[in-house]
């Protein structure tokens, strides 16, 4: 019998999902495990783990399951430090230390890191104490984007237009302590003003891969508009990053980060992701992030045709050199992911409501996926919503414009009481194709 290498998978979203679809996706045989994962990857073949108390657990089931690769979604895990628990059992797992998940866990630190290192990105100052943060923005005036510096789970930025914005920001922080242990460090930063994009940085802290650059639209409803989500769909690649602006990010952003790691003792190994903003002056930093983004991962991993098991590992390991592009395939043409929220999302929403049409949505095209977020399975094992972001849709074509339809016509097919979703997913960069292409001498 072929030798199964065994893989763990930590989260529970559409990300999640990707991981597991993409992982499955090469000729390599493996057995999957996923904690706590989600009952669409369940039935992809996962085997979902048992509740453990700490990472400190799960590293023995790792242990006692002698699990080949571990392969960490969100960011908490990896803030507190779940891989160094793993390295310290010499168990492999993609994903950066505690020392470097710092990048997303403290703004503080990604700000300050920026600047030693003179890396493009907003003025700023961090503050500890609201008058002298009251004092810098008296002087400095709106707008301004207020930040706190810990884990806020997307909703830590503010950006504010005006003073009276930016105090409301303010006192939510320090006296209403709305952000907690994350509010005791602010960052008050220049706004910046261009589209942004999502970069991927696959790394083992000195080579690097850049997965192709997609798009998320965070904003609840079409147009941007309204409260910002966890993000209501994705595109990838996306025009506004061409082959030019790719490499000035590369050369200006992951080169001088990743040796700044270095430098700092903190070497960073997995997925860097660089929120990018295009600016008229060029790329800047907007965020750092130290995990895969959701739902850009969507959007992204259909493109790429690898062993990503082995490439993980090779990043694990310090070796992601030895893959060369042999086995590193990305696919001409775009993918789309439209995330299906349930009503109500980002605020309030309600669950339980059965889900119809997911396999049809997914089996009736070859080039159509589904990914699971926020789902769960009723008494009769029917899938029923049980989160903000329920389903994701992605497929990819060879154009934007066939991708974008053939997604939405997968959204069509799936239904839930309170079913919502934009109606605009890739429109920003059909937009700058048609541009680009009358923009084109004749
Ligand atoms: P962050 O929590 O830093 O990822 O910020 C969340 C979102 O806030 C970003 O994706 C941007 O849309 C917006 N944002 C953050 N910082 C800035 C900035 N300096 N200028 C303009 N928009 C920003
Ligand atoms: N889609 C944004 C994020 O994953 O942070």
């Amino acid at each position: 019998m072929e030798f199964m290498n065994t893989v763990l998978i930590i989260g529970s979203g559409g990300r999640e999902h990707a991981l597991l679809k993409a992982l499955l996706r090469s000729d390599r045989p493996l057995c999957m495990y996923a904690y706590p994962g989600n009952p669409g990857m369940e039935r992809d073949g996962c085997t979902i783990v048992d509740k453990v108390a700490d990472w400190a657990e799960l590293a023995d089931w790792v242990e006692a399951n002698e699990i080949d690769l571990t392969v960490v979604g969100p960011e908490i895990p990896l803030v507190e430090g779940i891989v160094d628990i793993f390295n310290r059992r010499g168990r492999c797992i993609f994903g950066p230390t505690k020392a470097a998940a710092r990048i997303e866990g403290s703004k503080a630190f990604a700000k300050n890191l920026m600047k030693k290192y003179e890396i493009p990105t907003a003025p700023f100052e961090v503050f500890t104490e609201k008058k002298k943060a009251l004092d810098y923005l008296s002087r400095r005036g709106a707008p301004v984007v207020v930040k706190v510096s810990g884990l806020a789970a997307g909703k830590g930025a503010m950006v504010c237009d005006t003073m009276a914005a930016a105090k409301e920001a303010m006192a939510d922080i320090f006296d209403k302590k709305s952000f907690g242990e994350a509010g005791a460090q602010v960052v008050l930063e220049e706004k910046l003003t261009g589209e942004e994009a999502s970069v991927f940085v696959l790394t083992d802290g000195r080579n690097y891969k850049v997965l192709p650059v997609a798009q998320d639209h965070k904003a609840i409803f079409d147009g941007d508009r309204g409260p910002n989500t966890g993000g209501m769909g994705a595109y990838a690649p996306a025009p506004l990053v061409d082959h030019a602006m790719l490499k000035r990010i590369e050369s200006e952003i992951v080169v001088p980060t990743l040796r700044a790691m270095e430098q700092e003792n903190a070497r960073y190994r997995g997925l860097l992701y660089c929120g990018i903003m295009v600016t008229d002056e060029g790329p800047k930093v907007v965020e750092f992030n130290c995990r895969f983004g959701d739902p850009e991962t969507q959007a992204v991993l259909p493109l790429v045709e690898c062993d990503w098991y082995e490439v993980f590992a090779a990043c694990a390991a310090g070796r992601l050199d030895e893959i060369g592009d042999i086995g590193w395939t990305v696919r001409p043409g775009y993918c789309v992911d439209v995330v299906l929220a349930s009503k109500g999302y980002p605020g309030a929403y309600e669950k339980g409501k059965m889900i119809s049409g997911l396999d049809e949505a997914e089996h009736s095209k070859s080039n159509r996926d589904v990914y699971h977020s926020g789902t769960a399975l009723d008494p009769e094992g029917r899938f029923i919503t049980n989160g903000g972001r329920v389903v994701g849709v992605s497929a990819w074509a060879e154009t934007l414009a066939d991708a974008i339809g053939i997604a939405y016509e997968g959204v069509a097919k799936i239904d839930f009481q309170g079913k919502t979703f934009r109606k605009d997913i890739g429109a920003k960069g059909l937009a700058r194709l048609k541009k680009a292409k009358i923009q084109q001498p004749v």
